[in-house]
């Protein structure tokens, strides 16, 4: 099923703009995400801290709680400042396996004032998920998330 994520987006938008509380829209950001795009058992927010991504704002089981940076999808799609999209989790040296229902993911690194403050980390049951579409989605909705953290923080350590 095709995602219309620029419908998605523009709730995104409608969702955050009354809000200037980094956490709650974190939340939200992560609520909206997950009920809205399809076939996925988990999406949440890594959150950078000292060299390391720790868990924050998500929806699914219980996952690891801190991955270093350069490791697993998510430290290297931070370590590279870029998205980093698998087809197949068991074919990416490295992965790390927090639901082993898990197969395809896609993480995106979030920036704020050109910082890296975290990233989004969406995974899926179905092999190949993730499409150039979907990838582009989730890219325009983390711009969006961006923007309004960047309009909110006085200063980018003040995320979560
Ligand atoms: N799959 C991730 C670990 C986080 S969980 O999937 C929630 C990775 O290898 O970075």
């Amino acid at each position: 099923m095709t995602v219309d994520y620029q419908t998605l987006n523009n709730q995104l938008s409608a969702l955050l703009a009354d809000e200037t509380d980094a956490l709650a829209n974190s939340a939200n950001f992560v609520g909206l995400l997950y009920g809205g795009i399809s076939e996925i058992n988990w999406l949440g927010i890594y959150v950078l801290r000292d060299k390391e991504l720790v868990l924050g704002p998500f929806q699914g089981l219980p996952a690891c709680v801190r991955i270093p940076l350069g490791q697993g999808v998510c430290g290297v799609a931070a370590d590279k400042n870029a998205t980093v999209r698998v087809d197949d989790v068991h074919a990416f040296d490295g992965h790390i396996v927090c639901d082993p229902e898990s197969r395809s993911e896609v993480v995106v690194p979030l920036s704020v004032h050109g910082n890296l403050i975290g990233v989004l980390d969406i995974d899926s049951p179905r092999t190949a998920r993730f499409t150039d579409a979907d990838q582009a989605g989730v890219e325009l909705l983390c711009r969006t998330f961006e923007q309004k953290l960047a309009k909110d923080l006085k200063d980018v350590s003040d995320f979560i």
